[in-house]
């Protein structure tokens, strides 16, 4: 059997982003992901960095690529009744600001620093299992033929959604808050230069469109669809009509059409677990809360997750503390609130929902109408859409500012 002080599940972007903040607390941990090195980077997910995020992105040293190529976003543009009207991100936040870079850029980075460490990380882990979390958590797995039996104080369950971790906690123990939406998102990466330099969220009578990029030369683009929707019922030429049919406006903006490198349907749903510990097992991000991507609070949310969850690790190996570590839960389920109910507010705002009437369709234009004209309503978008300020500072993170 060997040791290890906290043994984590799941090398996403919580999983990874606590190995490094446990390593530059000189805390031991081993990751273990049950997929392959190159699917986990290749994935293509969420591309919206709070500036929190982004901060501790370059507090953490792992902030290369974000830096050269991360398109800083000042503001973000809502259009409806064929008009586009420009939230003034920066100004309405005191000069805060959102990044646009790929998750999936942001977790090769991590995986890079982690492998840079020489603390090991597994991929393609077969059998991951956890036990003993009452008392002397034991994380077992098979890797290469062989079978892993690892002693750890602490287990992360960092295993997003579908993971082995939250399903480990006993019976009766967590309260789950769920609610689906009756559709899902079909995006598409597309070779375009994108042709604006913010995103654009779309409300129309045909449903929600989303206007983003990767790059200069890469447009991401999303639609509102049905739930069950099958990926092979979109040609690409059904992808650009629907798209500039819910986007060109009235002054004659639309996306520029390109070839379509990559599409997929995503469900949307919210979730939340709580708590969010059971005796020495911590969730974080996914595994413990899903939000639907209108806010691109998801990444964001276990960022959050993990900064709370290191200050804990690191108030109790420093000082022999478990308040932080008792707390964790709470601390961090204020938060994923918060980021549900703004995220199912955005959701609600912009899609349109199957048993809508007409009255629906005009009283959500007289919201969008609203919100693109008060200056308190416009203020408390940005402020949530930029990010809450952080739960716990990075200084007692153990990271230097
Ligand atoms: N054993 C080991 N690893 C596992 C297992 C398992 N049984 N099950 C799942 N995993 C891995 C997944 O393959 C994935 O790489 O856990 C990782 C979880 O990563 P994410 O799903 O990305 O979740 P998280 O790290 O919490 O990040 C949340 O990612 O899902 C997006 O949009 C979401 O932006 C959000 C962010
Ligand atoms: C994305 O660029 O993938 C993206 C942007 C904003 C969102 C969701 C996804 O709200």
């Amino acid at each position: 059997m060997t040791r290890t002080q906290v043994g984590i599940v799941g090398a996403g972007p919580a999983g990874l982003l606590l190995a490094q903040l446990l390593h530059r607390n000189g805390i031991d941990s081993l990751v273990v992901e049950n997929r392959r090195r190159d699917y986990v980077i290749d994935r293509v997910r969420a591309g919206v960095l709070e500036q929190g995020t982004v901060d501790l992105l370059i507090a953490l040293g792992v902030s290369a690529g974000l830096c050269r190529a991360g398109l800083r976003h000042e503001g973000l543009h809502l259009s409806f009744g064929g008009k586009r009207h420009r939230i003034d991100l920066a100004e309405l936040t005191g000069g805060k600001a959102i990044t646009v870079y790929g998750q999936n850029e942001v977790v090769r980075e991590l995986i890079d620093a982690r492998t840079r460490t020489g603390r090991p990380l597994y991929f393609e882990a077969d059998h991951v299992s956890v036990d003993g979390l009452d008392s002397a958590p034991v994380l077992r797995f098979e890797h290469d033929g062989a079978h892993h039996d690892v002693q750890c104080d602490f287990i992360a369950g960092c295993d997003g959604f579908h993971g082995i971790c939250r399903p480990s906690i006993p019976e009766g123990v967590l309260t789950v808050f769920e609610r689906e939406y009756p559709f899902g998102w079909l995006g598409v990466l597309v070779e375009a230069p994108p042709s604006s330099h913010e995103l654009v969220y779309t409300y129309h009578e045909r449903g929600f469109a989303l206007f983003s990029m990767r790059s200069p030369t890469i447009t991401r683009l999303y639609l509102q669809v049905p739930p069950d929707e099958a990926i092979g019922n979109w040609s690409d030429e059904a992808i650009w009509a629907e798209m500039l049919a819910r986007m060109t406006t009235e002054d004659g903006w639309q996306p520029n059409v390109g070839p379509v490198l990559q599409k997929s349907v995503t469900p949307m749903r919210s979730f939340v677990a709580v708590p969010m510990r059971h005796g020495r097992l911590f969730l974080a991000g996914d595994a413990a809360h899903i939000v639907p991507p209108t806010g691109a609070k998801g990444l964001n949310l276990a960022a959050s997750d993990v900064l709370v969850l290191a200050h804990a690790l690191k108030s109790f190996y420093e000082r022999g503390q478990t308040q932080c570590l008792d707390e964790y839960s709470d601390v961090c389920v204020r938060r994923v609130w918060k980021a549900q109910r703004f995220s199912w507010w955005m959701t609600s705002t912009l899609h349109r929902f199957p048993d809508d009437s007409a009255f629906d369709y005009q009283r959500q234009l007289a919201d969008l109408d609203y919100l693109t004209s008060s200056r308190a309503a416009m203020t408390s978008l940005a402020e949530q859409y930029v990010g809450l300020p952080p739960e716990v500072s990075f200084e007692s993170a153990g990271l230097n500012v």
